[in-house]
């Protein structure tokens, strides 16, 4: 082995989804600033998707110690791979995919064999937890990645106690604005409608609720846990999460610390995607067409599916509210409806939206013409949404989201939370709120916590310094 054998060389594998993918390049991204070598372990079929959506190739040729490489998922080509089949990956990566990844990482194996030094860390993600019996195996340092906020992380790790409390499972007549006094630091606000949507199962054996509980819990047996968020947001469920998992990373909004890191290295960064569709520009031009702040933008994340009637009820809310609009409607979006948007939509948009199937989300919400964001309150959508200063909708699908945004609602004050109704009267209602009536009430706490955002990934700033300790980490740890 060469001189190199002993500098470090760090694993990344990320669930495969666009969610967690584009993050955890991200956080390749910043490694590969440090100077550290990093290989990205893809499924074949993001990979692929990847390819053919972005520069992600050319653009990482820039860092000598990055390759990417590949594994399968053990899910047919043709599997949805959203929405409530999401979980079908869990278990086929746990079932197919983990003795693979076991064989890679032996010695002689692809990723530690050759010319490279031999893989000294592994970051894998947080719902991976078989990834920890692999790396201890091999006597490998192990951090989690979870692309959830900290509170929701949180609210997941007291699942068990809500369990023993009878607060789960929820039962029929369970008023489901009941307050939780189980989630500690959260029972002034956090009721029985903000628990993750799989805790509304009415029995415990639901797959999602059970692979989230088993493995929230199986955290503390990793080296340490990264997460992407930021010490002055959610300091209280920081501060709860380290007592029981001390050695915490809150090193985000990664978009952000990233941005930040490449500011100081290059005098023009590149545009950069890891979008998995193909982002459609044309929304940029359009944009620059309307006035400042007047747009509402529109989007639902990777992996919500739309009923007809909720995309119909959307459409007029966003119709009758009078405001411009910009709508990302994700090819398969729409359940039993194909690629097919009701031809009334189509032809209803001509005069005050633009729709697109995927759009440069991060460009969209700085652009000055958004004044809104109608979003599912996905983790990764809501912290772009920070550190853009734009005031949300928040409408929430699956998982997590729930827990977000009643955060964003009701204890950040960023925006309103629409949950659990989709009615076209309260959406034209809530949306005047955003963009007119109630807008410079917003604001305030919405320019604050963007100040506070940039703030943390500024030299000194909390998540600028927890990276560089999670590097030196690294750098330090001995296989
Ligand atoms: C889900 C969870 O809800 C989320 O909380 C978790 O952290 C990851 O998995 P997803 O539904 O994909 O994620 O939402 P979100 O976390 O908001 O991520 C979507 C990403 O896609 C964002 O980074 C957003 O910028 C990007 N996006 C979305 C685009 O680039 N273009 C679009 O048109 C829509």
């Amino acid at each position: 082995m060469d001189s190199q054998s002993n500098s470090p060389h760090v694993l990344i594998f990320p669930f495969p989804v666009q969610g967690h993918v584009s993050c955890m390049l991200k956080l390749a991204e910043l490694l590969c600033l440090s100077g550290l070598s990093v290989t990205f372990l893809n499924s074949d079929i993001i990979h692929r998707r990847l390819l053919r959506y972005t520069d992600v190739v050319s653009r990482f040729s820039r860092y000598p110690g990055f390759r990417f490489e590949t594994i399968s998922d053990g899910l047919p080509p043709d599997h949805p791979r959203s929405g409530n089949r999401v979980v079908d990956i869990f278990d086929s990566i746990k079932m197919v995919t983990k003795p693979m990844f076991r064989e890679i990482l032996l010695p002689g194996g692809c990723l530690n064999s050759g010319k490279r030094p031999p893989i000294s860390s592994v970051i894998a993600d947080g719902i991976m937890c078989f990834t920890i019996d692999v790396a201890k195996e091999m006597g490998i340092p192990i951090y989690l990645f979870r692309t959830v906020s900290a509170s929701c992380f949180w609210a997941f790790y007291c699942i068990p106690k809500l369990i023993e409390s009878g607060d789960l499972p929820i039962k029929e007549d369970d008023e489901m604005d009941r307050l939780l006094n189980e989630v500690t630091g959260m029972e002034k606000y956090l009721r029985l409608r903000d628990l993750p949507s799989f805790c509304r199962a009415s029995d415990l054996s639901d797959r999602a609720f059970q692979v989230v509980t088993t493995e929230t819990q199986e955290t503390y047996r990793a080296n340490g846990l990264i997460l992407n968020t930021f010490e002055d947001l959610e300091e209280s469920a920081l501060a709860q999460i380290r007592k029981h998992i001390p050695n915490l990373y809150s090193i985000g909004p990664l978009h952000a610390n990233l941005k930040s890191r490449l500011e100081a290295k290059l005098t023009s960064p590149p545009r950069s995607s890891n979008s998995l569709w193909e982002e459609d520009r044309t929304c940029m031009t359009w944009l620059d067409e309307q006035a400042q702040k007047s747009v509402i933008y529109v989007s639902f994340g990777s992996m919500t599916m739309l009923s007809r009637d909720e995309l119909i009820e959307l459409w007029y809310g966003l119709v009758n509210s009078r405001k411009n609009f910009l709508w990302v409607v994700r090819p398969n979006s729409v359940a039993g409806d194909g690629q097919n948007i009701p031809a009334q939509l189509l032809e209803g948009t001509l005069e005050r939206g633009y729709m697109v199937r995927w759009a440069p989300q991060e460009e969209v919400l700085a652009h000055p013409a958004v004044g809104g964001f109608l979003t599912h309150s996905g983790w990764n959508s809501t912290l772009e949404s920070i550190v853009a200063a734009v005031p949300m909708v928040c409408w929430p699908y699956y998982a997590d989201q729930q827990v977000n945004s009643r955060l964003v609602g009701e204890v950040w004050k960023l925006g309103f939370d629409m949950k659990d109704i989709c009615d076209r009267i309260v959406i034209e209602k809530i949306i005047k709120e955003l963009m007119d009536t109630k807008r410079d009430e917003l604001m305030r706490p919405v320019e604050r916590m963007m100040k506070m955002a940039r703030r943390s990934v500024t030299k000194d700033g909390t998540s600028y310094s927890n990276l560089n300790r999670l590097i030196e980490d690294i750098k330090t740890s001995k296989k």
